[in-house]
């Protein structure tokens, strides 16, 4: 299985994403990052303690991450679409906090693992930026790959016209990011908007019962698909786009990609996080390329998903 190191808000779709990493046999989930972002960072904290209780896997270690963006404002969470604790309706334990390792525990796990480690980051840029900006590209870039949630190109943001949330999140950070990792792969809106699961795929998951995850979850992703329903009316279901990039570790081949600098906007207003990437016609373009996920197969992505929720721990 791929080892991987995962920075994340849980947040519903990075809850979604932790249960999918931990239930699916081809990933060695070794570390989490949490950081703030969809909920403050001590809730991500207590939320991921709670995920890694329910499916008894105390072996994986949890680091503390980033509490405020690099920009130096505090940035909006978001209750309406990830409740008011980030798991939607469901409340974890008070007895449940989370006992935290000190930031340093990612250089050493980099360390440890190099090039067999995967880092997955679903959240907002700062812890990592901060882990470029303290151990250098050389030590950071020693890892296999960087799989990273974000951005949107020539298409819709999800909080402001042309920004998507993780880079407008922390604009500086995801700069950083961007002009820093060698093989980072990117899973912007472009592909994650269509990584949409229906109730009909949930009920079809729960009825299993094979893990302890199912319990949650129809109420998880009921809470996120009437929030979604509200911000697009009609659709069928949500985006899940934190699953798709951990889908996107076990299953590159399920999706077709483009090569690209990418520089973020960092003046305040509508330019603020706005990914851009120069997709004119033109020869090779100076800079650090980023692979951008571009294209992908639904039915692959969708009948993944099923099968890894339905399956045993
Ligand atoms: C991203 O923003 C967050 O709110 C989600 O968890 C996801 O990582 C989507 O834009
Ligand atoms: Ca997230």
């Amino acid at each position: 299985p791929q080892k991987v190191l995962l920075f994340c808000d849980p947040g519903i779709d990075d809850s979604l994403a932790i249960m999918y990493a931990l239930l699916n046999p081809k990933i060695d989930l070794i570390a989490i990052v949490t950081s703030y972002g969809n909920i403050d960072q001590n809730q991500a904290t207590q939320n991921v303690a709670y995920l890694l209780e329910l499916a008894n896997r105390k072996g994986v270690l949890l680091i503390s991450g980033a509490k405020t963006p690099l920009t130096g404002e505090f940035t909006p969470f978001y209750p309406e679409i990830h409740g008011e604790q980030g798991l939607g309706p469901i409340k974890p334990p008070s007895t449940i906090k989370g006992e935290l390792l000190n930031f340093d525990t990612i250089f050493k796990v980099i360390e440890n693992y190099k090039e067999e480690l995967v880092i997955v980051d679903i959240g907002r840029s700062t812890s990592l930026a901060i882990a470029f900006n303290l151990a250098g590209k050389e030590t950071m870039n020693i890892v296999k790959a960087y799989f990273i949630m974000g951005g949107a190109f020539l298409t819709p943001g999800n909080v402001t016209p042309g920004a998507e949330a993780n880079f407008y999140g922390d604009p500086i950070a995801a700069g950083i990011v961007m002009s820093s990792v060698k093989n980072g792969v990117l899973y912007p809106l472009n592909v994650t908007n269509d990584a949409v699961i229906t109730p009909v795929m949930i009920e079809k998951i729960v009825a299993t019962k094979n893990n302890p995850y199912q319990a949650l979850m129809n109420d998880i992703f009921q809470y996120y698909f009437e929030a979604y329903k509200k911000l697009v009316p009609g659709i069928e279901g949500p985006s899940l786009h934190d699953v798709m990039t951990l889908f996107a570790v076990t299953t590159p081949q399920a999706f077709k990609y483009v090569e690209k600098v990418v520089t973020i906007g960092l003046a305040e207003g509508n330019l603020r996080g706005v990914s851009m990437a120069d997709f004119r016609p033109k020869p090779e373009e100076e800079g650090n390329k980023i692979t951008i996920a571009w294209e992908f197969d639904y039915q692959a992505f969708a009948d993944d998903f099923i099968k890894v929720m339905s399956g045993p721990l």
